[in-house]
């Protein structure tokens, strides 16, 4: 039975695992916040600031109890997990069934009957709250793979919403996604909205074939059909909406002086080597953080790389650390670097920097600034958001983007040296090319790539989704 609807609410309202902050309670009990990290929010935060709406999602620390508040001129609307829901749901079915099974099975994932009710149960949270805190047709825009149940939990207790999904992830082909013990229940979920969203045309792709073969459903093109008593009910529609940065922003902070003076500085603090690769991720198994550093090690050995002349700098910021997947891989990648420094590096001179942390906007905007390549070498990712970072970077025209087939990036950035990170011959000869690539040719690349991620920056990309969504007929019959 649809819950009352309403008479005032949020007209647009962004549902997504976590809040744009992290949350902790103070001494006194008031909620201080931090900005929380990550690519979603990075490409949200400005659509929620100047649109009026409201944001719910989790603050990030188990068991936090928090009224609605506002930062920076957003509505945020709290979740509370307890920590069996964090370890069940989040840590359990988000990342340690449906993450590894959305990327290619990398990692081998975990079924479990108890995480999935938990998944079932915290879905059905966020979907009361955001049937709470819609207005009269308001629009719902839910995100990411923690929430796939929502679209058909919130349409069953609000009929009058307008409903859209994205995809952050990749979407996985049949012959993956049939491993689910849930799989119905999960197609089922996302149908629940009027648009789905894809990074890549082929994850668009395959959500279409997997409805197609495990419903009953007719489908045209990239539109489902659902029937109600023999009739058509509605349109459910999947397509396509690689995502973006904040490209100008960024294109902004890394002109400003202080950005400028630090890439200096760093490049100083590590010697004036020749070369300076850097690679950027969390710490996560799909990244291909391992292949890169055994190509680097190789080349070193080799001596296609100079030991002394060349450095690695390898953020590798904390991720999901409760998780054996992650814990495994810290260790593996650890002892790696461990291996390389220890029998390439000299006192004073590390031929990988190594830096298990997080760090602000501005550092990582100098450090950008101060690689000549850019290893993105990950083994399936949805978009990668640090190889769009890069690029808009760098206004100099400077700098070669070595870039994994297997990142929805690669489909549009052309300019890009792309390889296959599980070759790893091919990854050594990729970055030889690009370390050696001509100044003429390295141009013409990066003002490619530059054309392409300041054209179509994430308002462009929120603009383009909300459009669609909002352009399909508000089910006033409902209301
Ligand atoms: O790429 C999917 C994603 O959920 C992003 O939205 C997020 O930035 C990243 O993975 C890390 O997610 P979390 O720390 O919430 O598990």
């Amino acid at each position: 039975m649809p819950s009352d609807v309403p008479d005032a609410g949020y007209d647009l309202l962004v549902v997504a695992n976590r809040l744009p902050v992290d949350v902790a309670l103070g001494d006194d009990g008031e909620p201080t916040w931090t900005r929380s990290p990550g690519g979603l929010v990075t490409a949200l935060a400005p659509v929620m600031s100047g649109a009026d709406g409201a944001w719910i999602g989790w603050g990030g620390s188990p068991d936090l109890e928090l009224e609605p508040f506002e930062v920076d001129g957003t509505q945020l609307v709290p979740v509370t997990l307890s920590q069996a829901d964090v370890e069940r749901y989040y840590e359990g079915f988000a990342n340690d069934t449906l993450w590894p099974l959305y990327h290619d099975v990398i990692a081998p994932p975990t079924f479990h009957r108890q995480w999935w009710d938990a998944y079932q149960r915290v879905n059905k949270r966020f979907a009361e709250a955001a049937a709470k805190a819609a207005s009269k047709g308001a629009t719902v825009w839910v995100h990411d793979y923690q929430l796939q149940l929502v679209p058909k939990m919130l349409r069953e207790l609000r009929p009058d919403l307008r409903i859209g999904y994205f995809h952050h992830i990749p979407f996985p082909p049949l012959e993956i996604f049939a491993q689910l013990p849930w799989r119905r229940q999960v197609v089922e979920g996302l149908l629940g909205a009027d648009l789905v969203g894809f990074q890549r045309a082929g994850d668009a792709a395959n959500f279409v074939r997997i409805v197609r073969r495990l419903t009953d459903l007719t489908t045209r093109g990239q539109v489902v059909t659902l029937m109600k008593h023999g009739r058509v009910d509605r349109h459910v529609r999947a397509a396509a909406f690689p995502i973006s940065i904040d490209s100008h922003a960024f294109d902004d902070l890394a002109r400003s002086h202080d950005v400028q003076m630090r890439a200096k500085q760093l490049r100083h603090e590590l010697g004036d080597p020749k070369v300076v690769l850097l690679g950027v991720d969390r710490l996560d198994y799909t990244k291909g953080i391992r292949h890169r550093i055994k190509a680097y090690g190789e080349l070193i050995e080799d001596g296609r790389l100079s030991s002394q002349d060349t450095v690695l700098i390898q953020v590798a910021s904390p991720s999901r650390e409760n998780v054996g997947a992650y814990q495994q891989l810290r260790d593996e990648v650890e002892l790696l670097v461990g291996r390389i420094n220890g029998d390439f590096g000299q006192v004073g001179h590390q031929p990988v920097q190594y830096l298990h942390q997080s760090f602000p906007m501005e550092e990582m905007a100098a450090l950008y600034l101060a690689a000549d390549v850019m290893l993105v070498t990950a083994l399936r990712d949805g978009m990668n958001l640090v190889a769009k970072e890069y690029v808009a970077a760098r206004s100099d025209d400077r700098g070669a983007l070595v870039l994994s087939e297997f990142t929805g990036a690669a489909d549009e950035l052309q300019g890009a040296v792309l390889v296959n990170p599980h070759d790893i011959d091919g990854m050594k000869d990729a970055i030889t090319y690009a370390v050696h690539m001509d100044q003429r040719e390295a141009r013409k690349r990066m003002r490619r790539l530059r054309r392409r991620v300041l054209g179509h920056d994430v308002t462009a990309w929120s603009k383009e989704f909300l459009a669609v969504l909002t352009a399909i007929p508000a089910r006033t019959d409902h209301v």
